[in-house]
């Protein structure tokens, strides 16, 4: 752990370098330095190539902060002139972040919206953000945590699962969402480019469609095509709740740092977000919130410019507009769950299922055999809770794990 720490020093270095060839930055290092520098980067990259893939793979949900820090040694300036060069596909430097472009608020953006998934009033609204070639993964949460025998509830509990797209433009696959739609009546299509790094967008799509169209529900949950929820967890986790307003629950994630490497995933450049630290947030695999929260997060989102990571953005840019808090709570996780029916029962929610493994969940749910000792719960998630709430995944560790309320 203690070598992973390196690599967030090391990267900007080498980033810069990448660049230096055809730019003045190094005019006040020297030639000599630069090549030290070149070198350094070279070795430490080879180092720490293998350490660096498994972090990076084992990453959950967009945009934590895989303990990218700014090192304040030497990276003021790099970050500045990374701002300039490196630039966020599809929301370069020119781009405008104001929601209102983009989410129309004044108007009806709805291609695909079933009426009937507000009538009755749902007590919980599970809306799963999903890729419009993403058929698999629908079809198989449909078979599962989603079926019909298992949202059954009391009448006071209606529980109801949207799957929630954008736009693509290939004609072949425009179609056959229509035609998925048609047999299952389960799908939102809201107007816009549906692509990775307008997942904010489709976040707020969310937030619009679900104030519009479903103001008087109880909750909202957002969660992931590859996401296994076990509903009937969830369910009991909210009714234990002393209070429904207010509510924003998830997986909190304090201390996280943008990262400066443009290669990465999670790649945050300066120009859109200047601060140190990402206010607390919920990882985007699952979160929930009531619908007075929704409508409050909603309004603060069409004042507040885009980031493109989806979960720091709306739980917590907009929260902290609009002045709401995140609260962990420890049945939810971003990281996969080991497929034991004991550490399945006890969580509300799974990371990294495709539909194999949400076929291979659903039917080991279906055990009657097994008793639980407390023991058995998932240590792996235990291990990244201190004090009940995560401080994000292992490399940030020690000095960021003090300040998370
Ligand atoms: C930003 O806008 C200016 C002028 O509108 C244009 O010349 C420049 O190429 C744009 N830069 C990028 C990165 O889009
Ligand atoms: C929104 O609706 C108004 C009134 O119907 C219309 O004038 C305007 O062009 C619409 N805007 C968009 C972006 O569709
Ligand atoms: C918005 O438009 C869609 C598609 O035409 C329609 O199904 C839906 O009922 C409309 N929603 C509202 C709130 O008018
Ligand atoms: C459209 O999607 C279909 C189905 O996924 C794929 O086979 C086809 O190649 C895509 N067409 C284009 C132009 O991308
Ligand atoms: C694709 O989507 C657009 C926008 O909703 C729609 O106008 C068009 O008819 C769709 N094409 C097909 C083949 O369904
Ligand atoms: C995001 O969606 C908007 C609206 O559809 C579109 O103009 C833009 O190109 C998309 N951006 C990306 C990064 O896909
Ligand atoms: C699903 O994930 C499991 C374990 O992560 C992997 O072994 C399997 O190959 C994956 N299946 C598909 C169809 O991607
Ligand atoms: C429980 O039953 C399943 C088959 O339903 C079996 O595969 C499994 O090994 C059994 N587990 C225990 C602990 O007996």
């Amino acid at each position: 752990m203690e070598r992973i720490r390196l690599l967030p020093m090391e990267l900007p270095s080498a980033t810069s370098i990448n660049n230096g060839n055809n730019t003045s930055n190094s005019n006040n290092r020297g030639r000599t330095s630069f090549i030290r520098r070149l070198g350094l980067g070279c070795i430490v990259l080879a180092a720490l190539g293998l350490l660096y893939v498994p972090a990076y793979h084992s990453a959950q949900g967009p945009a934590f902060g895989i303990g990218e820090t700014s090192s304040p040694a030497g990276s003021s300036g790099d970050s500045h002139f990374l701002a300039s060069v490196a630039q966020l596909p599809g929301w370069t430097f020119n781009t405008s972040r104001n929601l209102h472009l983009y989410i129309h608020p004044e108007n009806n953006t709805s291609i695909l919206s079933p009426n009937e998934l507000c009538t009755p009033l749902p007590y919980l609204l599970i809306i799963v953000c999903s890729a419009v070639a993403n058929e698999r993964a629908r079809s198989a949460i449909r078979n599962t945590w989603a079926s019909e025998e298992n949202l059954h509830y009391d009448a006071e509990t209606n529980i109801k699962v949207a799957f929630l797209l954008g736009q693509s433009d290939n004609d072949t696959l425009n179609a056959s969402i229509m035609e998925e739609n048609y047999e299952y009546g389960d799908i939102i299509q809201e107007k816009f480019h549906d692509t990775y790094n307008n997942l904010t967008l489709k976040s707020v799509m969310m937030l619009k469609w679900v104030t519009t169209n479903c103001p008087h529900a109880t909750y909202l949950m957002k969660t992931d095509d590859d996401m296994y929820i076990n509903v009937e967890g969830l369910v009991k986790a909210l009714k234990l709740r002393p209070h429904i307003k207010g509510s924003l629950i998830g997986s909190l994630i304090c201390n996280a740092r943008p990262i400066s490497d443009p290669k990465n995933k999670w790649y945050t450049p300066k120009y859109m977000f200047s601060e140190k630290i990402y206010p607390n947030y919920l990882s985007g695999t699952g979160y929930v919130m009531s619908l007075d929260v929704a409508s409050k997060l909603y309004h603060a989102a069409l004042e507040t410019p885009l980031l493109h990571l989806e979960d720091v953005y709306i739980t917590g840019l907009c929260a902290r507009n609009a002045k709401l808090r995140p609260i962990n709570h420890p049945g939810f996780s971003y990281v996969p769950r080991k497929l034991d029916y004991c550490v399945l029962k006890s969580a509300i929610t799974a990371h990294k299922v495709n539909s194999s493994v949400m076929y291979s969940i659903w039917n080991k749910l279906k055990e009657t055999n097994v008793t639980c000792t407390t023991a058995s719960t998932d240590k792996k998630a235990v291990k990244l809770n201190r004090r009940g709430r995560n401080v994000g995944y292992y490399l940030v560790k020690k000095r960021s794990n003090s300040r998370c309320t």
